[in-house]
């Protein structure tokens, strides 16, 4: 009974108030966000609601689909009292009644905010007002948030070092004038917690000051890396900063950022490129594969209500997100790399795992013995985009399409 209590405490007595509630996101989290097409400009109630009905009539919200994200643009001021203020034009019935219509259809709804004065589109930010602006998204009956790192403030004056209870917090300060992020985000998370509704907390710092190491003790994700662009691999020099499908994955690796995930603590590589841009078919399900591998949220990003047949056939591929939201939440990593070809592995509940072979080359003819893996036995696998079947006794003999995977779930 004392440990019982003993545990409970602890975080309690360390920094007051919980900083986070358990239970929450046990599996990646998987829905729709408005940025990805529809950045500041595209973004309006009619919108969102229209995405939730196309989530509910082409199959996607029982797949599993279940956030529908607001991102930037929803907040337009505060009132005299700091209260945040809904876009009246844009939203004209407010966030709570779209809350209401989202729940009427058996989803969630998301919201966005940012850690510092303003949001990156210069809307206000929650910096000074986390406490107010977590209890009001508790009563619009939100689900989620995302939380962003635009035009952080700088500190006033140097704090005494006294004045900063807990060691936790001290270690990654970066300076005197800088708030360090795990402090930005600190304040919302004790806020959130103290709700009464649960809501995930989506850290989103873009990977600034490794969040994979204190993120998961204050949200349920966090994003590893700035944002994502529907480029398979590099692109033109303008989008420098922005991430490509093949850099999120390179980074992945480098950064072993498998051993950071498990349930309710998950890598961010950002929100799917499915469907988007010049994506070849083959692009497009080597980037939903790999989003299943790296137990990533799945948080579609396209226009729901105009896409072709292929690309909801690659969304709602259930064995592929049987993966992804597989009972062990566990991170895929790079285990081999073979003729250019790299080797992801993924181990699953039931004594089960995923090997993802992509290919960020041209189409190949590939031959590859499994024995490399040092798998602990034999194995049946079945590729999930075509459907055939091999075991683990014979050499792998397979053609890899250019910038394709091929990916097996293996079952002994
Ligand atoms: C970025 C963020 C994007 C999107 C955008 C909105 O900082 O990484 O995902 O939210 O801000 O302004």
């Amino acid at each position: 009974m004392k440990i019982f209590f003993l545990l409970i405490t602890c975080p309690i007595l360390m920094f007051g108030q919980p900083l986070k509630k358990t239970g929450l996101a046990p599996l990646p989290p998987m829905g729709w966000n408005s940025w990805n097409t529809f950045r500041c400009g595209g973004l309006n109630e009619s919108l969102v609601r229209e995405i939730a009905d196309s989530m509910v009539s082409n199959g996607m919200r029982d797949a599993g689909y279940v956030y529908v994200n607001l991102d930037d643009c929803w907040q337009i001021g505060r009132d005299e009292n700091g209260n945040i203020l809904v876009d009246s034009v844009k939203f004209p019935s407010g966030i709570k009644a779209l809350a209401d219509y989202v729940h009427g259809k058996g989803l969630k709804l998301g919201i966005y905010s940012d850690a510092g004065l303003m949001t990156c589109q210069k809307r206000p930010g929650s910096f000074g007002y986390e406490e107010l602006d977590a209890k009001t998204y508790a009563e619009w009956e939100v689900d989620y948030l995302k939380y962003d790192f635009c035009f952080l403030p700088k500190r006033l004056e140097q704090e005494p070092e006294e004045s900063r209870t807990s060691s936790f917090l001290r270690t990654y300060l970066r300076g005197p004038k800088h708030y360090a992020a795990v402090e930005l985000y600190t304040p919302m998370a004790k806020a959130l917690a103290a709700q009464e509704r649960d809501i995930v907390f989506s850290i989103c710092n873009w990977g600034v000051e490794e969040p994979w190491k204190w993120a998961g003790e204050l949200g349920q994700l966090w994003r590893t890396t700035g944002d994502i662009r529907p480029y398979f691999k590099g692109f033109k020099l303008k989008y420098i900063g922005f991430f490509s499908i093949m850099k999120i994955v390179n980074r992945a690796h480098k950064q072993q950022l498998h051993l950071y995930a498990g349930p309710g603590r998950w890598n961010d590589p950002d929100m799917l490129e499915v469907g988007n841009g010049k994506l070849t078919l083959d692009e497009n399900k080597a980037h939903f594969s790999m989003w299943a591998m790296m137990a990533a949220p799945l948080l579609a990003g396209n226009d729901l209500s105009v896409m072709p047949a292929e690309i909801l056939n690659i969304l709602t591929n259930k064995k592929v997100i049987a993966i992804n939201q597989d009972s062990l939440g566990k991170q895929g990593y790079k285990a081999d790399t073979y003729h250019k070809v790299q080797v992801w592995v993924k181990p699953l509940s039931d004594n089960r795992m995923a090997v993802c072979f992509l290919n960020p080359k041209k189409k190949k003819k590939f031959n590859y013995d499994w024995q490399r893996l040092k798998l602990p036995s034999e194995f049946h696998a079945e590729e999930l985009w075509d459907g055939s079947y091999v075991s683990t006794t014979l050499f792998l003999q397979t053609e890899i399409a250019k910038h394709g995977v091929k990916l097996y779930l293996m079952e002994k």
